[in-house]
């Protein structure tokens, strides 16, 4: 390996190896080729000194930035808590109807509303906040409790029939027929009152004798035409929305024996912001009054 070798036909220089009569020249590198490459070793000396770069037992080299994604990312969080902290604070300090007025406040009360949702209310109201037999549909205009929003707050802040809150809604239908408060017959002719009011075939003979009852012992909470009282979480029999049970059979176990729906109180669980984040979601799903 000592003279060097040169190719006849180039007059290049050869490495000195040959096969089958083909020789590889020994031509030097593109000089852009070259520079390219030192410039990325120099970046790549430069990025393991700045950066953490070599992997040690428990973390890293800190590199001279001290700048993670970890550090980065916990710098981002800070920033977006602190935005938030803004918002949260004004919403504390507003009502609801101040919050739906105005556009920012609203629409942050709108998307923490929905997570709101999907975490503590689905399991009972459905993903769609479309309720189930027993539990509201809260996109309908049909409300139990009111569907402006102070009564939707005051609903969701204390709950229903919730016995771990003072300030929870309170008003039970009577257990007619368990409590002997009315005769099988009796009830069964209000029922026909109630499928006429809710525009539904109905016994005429039995609707006579059942709409003076009707009028002597539903009229207070339901009202004289049947379309509810949300004063006594009432709901309007007139209209074809049932909370239960809109077949005659179930009206007739509805007056034997209310259900007596209970939803919870979230105000002492989730917090005051919360509770107003929920309302005007709840509000804004096209219920609302
Ligand atoms: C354990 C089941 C349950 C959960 C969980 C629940 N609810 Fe309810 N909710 C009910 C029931 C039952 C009623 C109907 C009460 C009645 O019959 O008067 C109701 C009624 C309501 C009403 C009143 C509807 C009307 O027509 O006036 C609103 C508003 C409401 N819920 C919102 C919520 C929100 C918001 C959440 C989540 C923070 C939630 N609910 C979680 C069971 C539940
Ligand atoms: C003290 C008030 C009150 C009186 C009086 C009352 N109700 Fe009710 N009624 C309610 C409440 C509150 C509900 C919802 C109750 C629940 O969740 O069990 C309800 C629910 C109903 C429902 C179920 C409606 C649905 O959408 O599924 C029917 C039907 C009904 N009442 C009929 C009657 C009839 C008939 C009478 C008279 C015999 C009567 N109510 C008397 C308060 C009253």
């Amino acid at each position: 390996m000592s003279k060097k070798k040169i190719d006849e036909i180039s007059g290049v220089e050869t490495t000195g190896h040959e096969w089958d009569g083909i020789t590889e020249l020994n031509n030097p590198l593109p000089r852009w080729w070259l520079w390219t490459m030192y410039a990325t070793i120099v970046f790549a000396i430069g990025y393991v000194i700045y950066y953490p770069a070599i992997p040690l037992i428990n973390e890293a080299t800190p590199g001279l930035s001290g700048e993670t994604n970890r550090s980065m990312l916990l710098k981002e969080m800070a920033a977006a808590k602190q935005a938030r902290a803004g918002l949260v604070a004004r919403v504390e300090n507003a009502s609801v109807d101040e919050i739906a007025g105005d556009s920012e406040l609203r629409r942050f009360a709108i998307s923490g509303g929905k997570s709101l949702f999907k975490v503590n209310c689905v399991q009972c109201h459905g993903s769609g906040a479309q309720g189930s037999p027993g539990y509201p549909n809260l996109n309908d205009d049909d409300w139990l409790w009111g569907g402006d929003l102070d009564s939707i707050y005051g609903t969701i802040a204390h709950g229903a029939r919730y016995p771990h809150s003072e300030e929870t809604r309170t008003s039970d239908m009577p257990a007619f027929g368990k409590d002997e408060l009315l005769e099988k017959d009796q009830i069964a002719n209000i029922a026909e009152h109630v499928l006429k009011i809710a525009g539904l075939e109905y016994d005429a003979a039995k609707e006579a004798k059942g709409a003076p009852l009707f009028a002597e012992n539903c009229a207070s909470c339901h009202g004289a035409e049947g379309k509810g009282n949300s004063e006594f979480g009432a709901p309007n029999l007139a209209d074809a929305l049932w909370l239960y049970d809109g077949t005659r059979k179930g009206i007739i176990a509805q007056i034997n024996s209310p259900k007596q729906g209970e939803m919870p109180a979230w105000k002492a669980r989730l917090g005051d912001v919360s509770v107003k984040q929920l309302a005007v979601y709840v509000h804004s799903l096209g219920g609302g009054q």
